[in-house]
Order: C-alpha cells, then sequence, then structure tokens
C-alpha cells in the first residue's frame, strides 16, 4: 500500500467501514486499513501513554512534551484536586452504580451543581457523566416534534450532530448554517415557517480550530427571531472570561444566551458535563432525555476533583493568565516562521497543513525526531483540504518545553516545505 492510498484510505474510513455485506462483521474483516498503517507506523490513534503529568509525558517508554492535551489549567497534576478524587473515593467509592434518577445522586451532585449555576449567573445547573452526554440529552430532550429545528454551526462537535440525529429521531429538522455566519444564521431563522421554533447550536470555542464563534452576532440572530441559543463552551471555561468563566462573558452574552454547557475533561481536570440554565428548562431536560436518565451518574471521585480544580480555577486566577499568555506566544512564533494558524485566540493553536499525507507524515517525525506530541486531524474528523496539526496549551507549559516546541515545528515545518527553508 502506498502513502498516499493509506493516508487517503485513513480519511475515507467511514466510506470502507459502510462496505456491505450479508453479515454485519464482514466489513470489519475486510477493513485492514488501520493494521497496515500501523505496521508501517503512521497510525497516529489510540497510542497508549505510560505516564502522564501535564507538559511532560511518557509515550511507548518515550519521553515527550505534551502539545495535545486540554488540561489547559494544568490542574490534573495539582495536589488538591488529586486529594479531593481520592477523599472521595474513600468515603463514597468508585462508583453510584446508579443513575442520576435513581440511586445515583451524592449531596455533593447538588453541591456542585449549586457551585457551577452561582458562578456562571444562572438559575440551575445539572452534572452530567460527560460533555457528550450533555449534547445528546439536551438536544434530543429539547426537540422532539416536527416543530422543532436544531439550526446548528456546520462545524460543531460530534457530540451536537449526535444529539441532533437523536433529536431527528423524535421527528426534530436539522438546518446548517454557514460556519461562524451571523448573517446565514439570520437568513435560515428568518425562513422558518411561523409555527417553527428552533434551537441555536454552536461550539463557543471551536475544538478543532481554536477559533471563538461570534456569539453577539448569533445572539442578536437569535432573538430577533425569537429562537433559542446553547452554547458548548469545553473550550473557553478556565481559558476566556472573567475567572475563566467563558467564552459568554468574554463576549459580554452571559445573560443572553439560554443554555451554556461543556464539560469536566478539560480545565477541570475531571471527567463529566455541565449544563447552565433556567431552573423550568433543566427540570423538563431531566425528565425528558433518557441518555441522561438511563446512564449512570458522574462517578463521585470526578465529581470531587471537577469540584476542587473549579474552586483553584477561581483562586489561582494566573493559571488563566499563564495559559492565555502561553498560547498567545506559541501562536505569535509561529506565525512569525510563516506556518499558517488560523483565526484562534485561545488554548488552541492549529498548524493547517491542508494535505492529508504530509499531516500524518508532519505528526509522526514531531514524535519521533523531536518528542513532540501533537494531533493529527484528517478528514473526516475535518471537512477537506482542511487537514491540521492542532496544538494545544497549558498554564503549566514552562519557556523551555514552548521553546522545544518551536524548535521542532521550524525544523519539521522546513523539511516538509511548509515554511520557508
Ligand atoms: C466542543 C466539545 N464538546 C463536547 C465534548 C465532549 O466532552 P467529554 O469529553 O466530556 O465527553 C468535547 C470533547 O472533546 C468537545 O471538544
Amino acid at each position: 500500500m502506498s502513502n498516499q492510498n493509506l493516508a487517503s484510505g485513513i480519511a475515507n474510513r467511514g466510506a470502507l467501514a459502510r462496505m456491505a455485506g450479508k453479515d454485519i462483521f464482514a466489513k470489519t474483516a475486510a477493513w485492514t486499513l488501520t493494521d497496515e498503517a500501523r505496521a508501517m507506523g503512521m497510525y497516529p490513534y489510540f497510542r497508549a501513554l505510560d505516564m502522564n503529568q501535564g507538559p511532560e509525558a511518557i509515550l511507548e517508554g518515550k519521553p515527550v512534551v505534551m502539545f495535545g492535551s486540554n488540561n489547559y489549567l494544568g490542574l490534573t497534576t495539582h495536589p488538591k484536586v488529586r486529594e479531593a478524587a481520592a477523599k472521595a473515593i474513600m468515603e463514597y467509592g468508585p462508583s453510584m452504580t446508579g443513575s442520576r434518577l435513581v440511586n445515583g445522586t451524592l449531596r455533593l451532585h447538588h453541591v456542585f451543581e449549586e457551585k457551577l449555576a452561582h458562578f456562571m449567573k444562572k438559575e440551575a445547573a445539572i452534572v452530567f457523566t460527560t460533555g457528550y452526554q450533555v449534547n445528546l440529552a439536551t438536544i434530543s430532550g429539547l426537540l422532539s416534534s416536527k416543530k422543532a429545528v436544531a439550526m446548528m454551526d456546520r462545524q460543531v462537535h460530534a457530540s451536537i450532530y449526535d444529539g441532533v440525529r437523536l433529536a431527528q429521531a423524535n421527528g426534530a429538522q436539522m438546518v446548517r448554517f454557514h460556519h461562524n455566519s451571523a448573517e446565514d444564521l439570520d437568513k435560515r431563522l428568518a425562513a422558518l415557517a411561523e409555527d417553527e421554533g428552533a434551537l441555536v447550536l454552536t461550539d463557543g470555542v471551536f475544538s478543532t480550530e481554536g477559533e471563538i464563534a461570534d456569539l453577539k452576532g448569533m445572539v442578536a440572530a437569535t432573538k430577533k427571531h425569537g429562537a433559542r441559543i446553547m452554547v458548548d463552551d469545553a473550550h473557553g471555561l478556565g481559558v476566556l472570561g472573567e475567572k475563566g468563566r467563558g467564552v459568554c462573558d468574554h463576549l459580554g452574552v452571559q445573560d443572553d444566551v439560554d443554555l451554556i454547557g461543556g464539560t469536566f475533561s478539560k480545565s477541570l481536570a475531571s471527567i463529566g458535563g455541565w449544563l447552565v440554565g433556567p431552573r423550568k428548562t433543566l427540570d423538563y431536560i431531566q425528565h425528558f432525555a433518557p441518555s441522561f436518565m438511563f446512564a449512570a451518574s458522574c462517578p463521585p471521585p470526578s465529581v470531587a476533583a471537577a469540584m476542587a480544580a473549579f474552586e483553584i480555577m477561581q483562586e489561582e486566577t494566573w493559571r488563566i493568565e499563564k495559559v492565555r499568555e502561553n498560547a498567545r506566544y506559541m501562536r505569535d512564533e509561529l506565525r512569525k516562521m510563516g506556518f499558517e494558524t488560523g483565526p484562534t485566540d485561545t488554548a488552541i493553536v492549529p498548524i493547517y497543513v491542508r494535505q492529508e499525507l504530509t499531516t500524518i507524515a508532519m505528526w509522526k517525525a514531531l514524535l519521533e525526531d523531536h518528542g513532540v506530541y501533537v494531533n493529527p486531524f484528517i478528514p473526516p474528523g475535518v471537512p477537506p483540504r482542511n487537514s491540521l496539526l492542532r496544538t494545544s496549551y497549558m498554564a503549566t507549559h514552562e519557556k523551555h518545553h514552548l521553546d522545544r516546541g518551536l524548535e521542532a515545528f521550524r525544523a519539521v515545518g522546513k523539511q516538509f516545505g511548509l515554511i520557508p527553508g
């Protein structure tokens, strides 16, 4: 298999996986692409880390500088976060072995919900098991008839797409507006029938590109047409806004956005999800979303760790400043070298490569020749011609980590002709 076939094969894995056959397992045996990619050392996914201490990690026995994590505030190694998780596991055990609806709610969940709602300046909050579940449950719970429209940005996270697909199973419609275009949103809302109601859905910070959504424009269009808006702020919490309150605060639309959701798996150094908004709406969701009602609750150590991280985020505000400073430094230096980084002003700095095979080859060179860990994104994870290396930064990256990364990006960028030699 040539490298070119390999790259297009990885890119077309969706099409390969749809290979027909009466036995639905037949396609899995016929699909050898990943085996071949692994054999060639060109397979970037599911690689096992032996150790992960924030900016430094060990991948398959080899030390690496980590530029591929969402540990934005560097809190996975904070002693108070680790102690909170350890204490909760001893006090309550590793799992509630039940859903929030029945035996899975601890007082701890409610305490954190009150803190989240207060901090986010909303009436109420719900703690979910993952950020993915937040979107599945909220969107499918709220959009449940033919007259309900999921009005979504084209480039939202997969979990929003899946939430909308579930809503479609209830009869709801999906309408997509041009990426980050409040103007197109306005047009599409205007085109809805009088009796159709829309929930506008967008990432606050687009998770691959690090681009900030035009929420001011989107909120204006939403209000003009009497619709509602939900923002997924997975990548804004802890990075943007006062005390890390997130993208809505950063853009001055905290009060105008109806629902804000996110995850514990990035700045909050844990796993779980959160949603804030009007009390009645949240109460409705928690009674009409099977993906929330019939899934086990966020485990006690995860809730306790996230809550400790949430407190530290507000106390140690230097972390918020530092992650922004680190990302800006990297973005500016990469741009000076001649890399295309797109319109990011967050902790995510993409390096656009555009070509799938070159993206994978650069990922491999960075990792194997320079010990630098980044995440390659190729279609269908990104639109065609948008292949990129996604780099992301932490408050705990020190200058020497960043400069080591820059040296590696310069060398590999020149090697592959992405920047001038
Ligand atoms: C924008 C966005 N929403 C939702 C999620 C899902 O969050 P979780 O990892 O908590 O399921 C992610 C995580 O990758 C994300 O980037």
